[in-house]
């Protein structure tokens, strides 16, 4: 375990150490991985699970991204688009239930000009003024980020989807850059938002290269959060009949990032969820500490498909408040509303 030694001691490592602590699962077994990932996330967090809610406000892209159902060029796709006040009384409804913080999530959808989002995040702010507000709608320019964030927004939600540029170039049309994208990182990093980036696992061209390019990315860039969940087909798109991501390897990944950054917020997303019945507790028991209770309306939630099969059955339903917190105690969890910031601590501070 001496390279697992050097991460927790804070040193970078290399992109061929990275590799090795990917691919030698009998040096490094994956329960091993998530045993030490659970309890660094124990001796920072607790085993507090922060519950965030989310909000699909539109589902008009104009990105062309291979792999999501919202691409532009899905013309099956039901698009939707939630009103000021629809996404206001979401918000109302959500705060009055407990929840403190909002993830307003959509496509890039070019009627959410800043003279729009700013006066609603204003508003949200508003009427929820203990609640943090996570903005994640890709990639805007520098000037809006930073009006975005004077207007109250505290987060933000950008995956990177991969470190690797070639992998990038084959998982996205030539009108968008992987340097655009890196960028927008290090801006809202700049800005003082707390960044969140991440990838999926498993996604066409994906390799154990591509992975280990995502952790040295991940080391240096140092996100507040990361979201990693496995690819899933959509039939509607170019990656419709390409294979979905494993789920092993992506509990392995999650601890990895986990003892990389032991002060992560990380998702058990719904992808994990999506891909295995016991997926979103699984991902807990490898390291990660937040969910994201759907509070969009149900009549439009169904429109709002990434990939095929995306979970509607209630379990993550934000309005069964009781129900998520009941199956997170009976997994060992308590489930929280608070806001839940970031906790910043050095590796070296901690003993593991
Ligand atoms: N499978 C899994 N995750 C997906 N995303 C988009 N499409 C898919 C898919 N087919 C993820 C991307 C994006 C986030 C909003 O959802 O990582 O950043």
């Amino acid at each position: 375990m001496d390279l697992i030694r050097r991460v927790l001691d804070g040193a970078s490592l290399s992109k061929t150490e990275w590799l090795s602590l990917i691919c030698d699962e009998e040096a490094y077994p994956d329960i091993a991985l998530h045993e030490l990932a659970s309890s660094i996330r124990d001796k920072v967090y607790g085993r507090r699970v922060f519950l965030r809610a989310l909000v699909e406000f539109t589902s008009y892209c104009r990105n062309d991204c291979y792999y999501c159902g919202l691409r532009r060029s899905n013309g099956l796709a039901e698009r939707y688009r939630l009103t000021p006040d629809e996404i206001l009384s979401a918000c109302s409804d959500g705060y009055a239930a407990g929840f403190r913080t909002f993830v307003l999530q959509g496509g890039e959808d070019a009627y959410w000009r800043d003279d729009r989002l700013v006066p609603l995040v204003r508003m949200i702010k508003q009427s929820c003024p203990e609640a943090a507000i996570t903005l994640s709608v890709g990639e805007r320019s520098r000037e809006s980020y930073r009006a975005l964030r004077e207007a109250g927004a505290d987060r933000y939600l950008l995956r990177h989807e991969t470190a690797d540029s070639v992998h990038y170039s084959l998982l996205h049309p030539a009108d968008m850059s992987f340097g655009n994208r890196i960028g927008c990182l290090r801006t809202l990093k700049e800005l003082g938002y707390q960044t969140g980036a991440g990838m999926m696992i498993g996604s066409p061209h994906s390799s154990a290269e591509t992975l280990a390019s995502d952790m040295v990315f991940l080391q240096s860039l140092k996100p507040e959060m990361v979201g990693i969940g496995p690819f899933i087909p959509h039939r509607d798109t170019p990656f419709g009949s390409e294979r979905m991501g494993s789920v092993e390897l992506t509990l392995r990944i999650i601890s990895l990032v986990r003892i990389a950054l032991p002060s992560a917020l990380i998702p058990s997303t719904t992808a994990l969820a999506t891909a295995s019945s016991d997926g979103q507790i699984a991902g807990l028991d490898a390291g990660a500490n937040v969910i994201m209770p759907n509070i969009t309306p149900v009549r439009e939630r169904k429109k709002y498909l990434l990939y095929d099969g995306k979970k509607i059955t209630g379990e993550e339903d934000g309005y069964n408040l009781a129900g998520i917190m009941e199956r997170l105690s009976l997994a060992g969890y308590e489930g929280t509303l608070e806001r839940g910031d970031f906790i910043s601590v050095a590796a070296s501070q901690h003993s593991w």
